[in-house]
């Protein structure tokens, strides 16, 4: 495996991670035989890009784990699953489509999806418990990484950002409330994702404190590229519906700051995300090439 094209490291975690995913689906489907239970294993199936478990996974490796985290990092893939699930919900964004297949709700129905995706979130604690005993962590080390989980995906995060989000709807909002908007709905999971695999792998403080800088700092981008994507890519291309958040007057940087701005503000962060590590003589070719592929990312 090459550190130096992110494309093959993701392609790799991709398998790896589907392979744990899958048999958790298949738990899932003999726990919960009926539509709820088909409901979860489509979710978790679908072709997603699986970005936060291989964060995790490099986080891990870039702070000296030696062990194989990505049974520890799939639990972030089903809390990020079921958010997407959510998202999709009529009383929230109203999607149709996701990962190039229909959204959970329009494949099943909206009660089903509902329960579906509040059922991944005590899985995701399952799996998060099985990936630590995998890695032999101990009871501390184990519950410092489930607090950056729950934490990154709590009301202080993803959950508060679609809250926010939510409430922005046809608003006029600042840039300030941007910026917390897209660094709680997006920004808080992706930044846990590193920061779980700094923690697993028992690097010192300074370090961890180092790589939650450079979450921040590539959270923030990712967000700002997906409102970027959305109003310049295809639908064919992003595998779900473009140019809904202006349809849906959401608060983006696309319509706050406009294209040209924004695109440079993902370039800035994404050196202020280098230079955090750099600081810390955090020394990885693996996140420097994971944060460029967050800003080139064409999906
Ligand atoms: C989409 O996330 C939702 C956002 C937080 C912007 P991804 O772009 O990582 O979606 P998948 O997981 O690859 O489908
Ligand atoms: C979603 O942001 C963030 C989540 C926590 C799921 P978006 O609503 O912009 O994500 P997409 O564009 O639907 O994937
Ligand atoms: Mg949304
Ligand atoms: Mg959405
Ligand atoms: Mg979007």
């Amino acid at each position: 495996m090459s550190a130096s094209d992110p494309r093959e490291f993701l392609v790799e975690t991709q398998g790896s991670v589907n392979r744990v995913l899958d048999s958790w689906c298949e738990r899932v489907l003999h726990e919960w035989p009926g539509p709820v239970g088909e409901a979860v294993a489509y979710s978790l199936r679908g072709p997603g890009k699986r970005l936060r478990p291989a964060l995790v996974i490099a986080g891990y490796r870039s702070l000296g784990g030696s062990g194989d985290p990505t049974e520890l990092a799939s639990a972030v893939e089903v809390v990020h699953t079921y958010s997407l699930v959510h998202d999709d919900l009529p009383c929230m964004d109203d999607d149709e489509l996701r990962r190039g297949r229909p959204t959970t709700h329009c494949r099943f129905d909206v009660a089903t999806a509902t329960e579906a995706a509040f059922r991944m979130v005590p899985l995701s604690a399952r799996v998060l418990a099985a990936g630590a005993a995998r890695l032999g962590l101990d009871a501390a080390t184990t519950g410092a990484v489930a607090l950056e989980l729950f934490r990154g995906a709590g009301s202080s995060g993803m959950v508060g950002g679609q809250v926010m989000d939510l409430e922005a709807e046809g608003r006029e909002v600042s840039r300030e409330d941007l910026v917390c908007i897209h660094s709680a709905k997006t920004g808080a999971l992706i930044t846990a994702s590193v920061v779980m695999g700094a923690l697993a792998a028992e690097a010192s403080a300074d370090r961890v404190e180092a790589i939650r800088s450079y979450g921040r700092e590539i959270g923030l981008a990712f967000q700002i590229v997906d409102d970027i994507l959305d109003a310049t890519a295809t639908s064919s291309q992003l595998g779900k519906t473009a140019g809904k958040d202006a349809k849906q007057h959401k608060a983006t940087y696309v319509s706050i700051v406009g294209l040209d701005a924004a695109t440079r503000e993902v370039e800035q962060h994404i050196r202020n995300a280098m230079d955090h590590l750099a600081a810390a003589q955090v020394d990885s070719e693996l996140l420097g090439n994971l944060a460029r592929f967050v800003a080139q990312r064409r999906n």
